[in-house]
């Protein structure tokens, strides 16, 4: 892997995960067995405490879909554009519900929850909570304050 942290809680064995050098977990994550990690050219960072459901897929790049006269399994990785593979992070805090799919060049903020569900095709804001196909704010978690409030509580910020 790129870099893991400490506490870290995850089953290679029983997931799919693909491109371990462009993966990082931060501090004290959990991981599920039965995750499905593709990590392309681009990056996949997951940060620290992120408490993943079950059954997450993160993809950080999609096949080529341009090329006339050729079937794209054919495409090879020489002939993708930079914007095919793009990378995902996934902020501290974060709360991925079950059967998540996050797609490419998306940022999840500091505290945000994915609904059960969400396909995630763009970036949201820390604390956001987010849900659907495509996934849309359903509110946020917290008032300004109340950030403030977390955070110094936390005492990481
Ligand atoms: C995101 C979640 C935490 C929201 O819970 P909540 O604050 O109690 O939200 P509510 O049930 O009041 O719903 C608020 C709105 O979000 C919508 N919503 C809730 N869950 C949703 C989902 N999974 N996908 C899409 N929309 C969802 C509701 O329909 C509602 O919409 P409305 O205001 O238009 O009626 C919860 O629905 C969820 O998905 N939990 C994940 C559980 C899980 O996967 N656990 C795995 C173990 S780690």
């Amino acid at each position: 892997m790129k870099s893991c942290g400490k506490g870290v809680y995850l089953r290679p064995m029983s997931s799919d995960i693909k491109g371990l050098r462009n993966l990082s977990v931060g501090d004290g994550t959990s991981i599920p067995k039965g995750s499905t990690f593709y990590c392309t050219e681009a990056p996949l960072t997951i940060g620290r405490k992120v408490i993943f459901g079950p059954h997450p897929t993160i993809i950080t790049g999609d096949h080529r879909i341009d090329i006339i006269g050729k079937h794209i399994i054919d495409v090879t990785v020489e002939e993708k554009l930079p914007e095919n593979d793009l990378p995902v992070t996934i902020e501290d805090g974060v709360w991925v519900g079950a059967n998540v799919t996050i797609l490419k060049g998306v940022t999840i903020g500091r505290g945000s929850v994915i609904a059960a569900g969400a396909v995630v095709t763009k970036s949201f804001p820390p604390y956001s909570i987010i849900g659907g196909v495509p996934a849309k704010l359903i509110r946020m978690r917290f008032t300004e304050e109340e950030i403030k409030q977390h955070e110094n509580s936390l005492g990481e910020r």
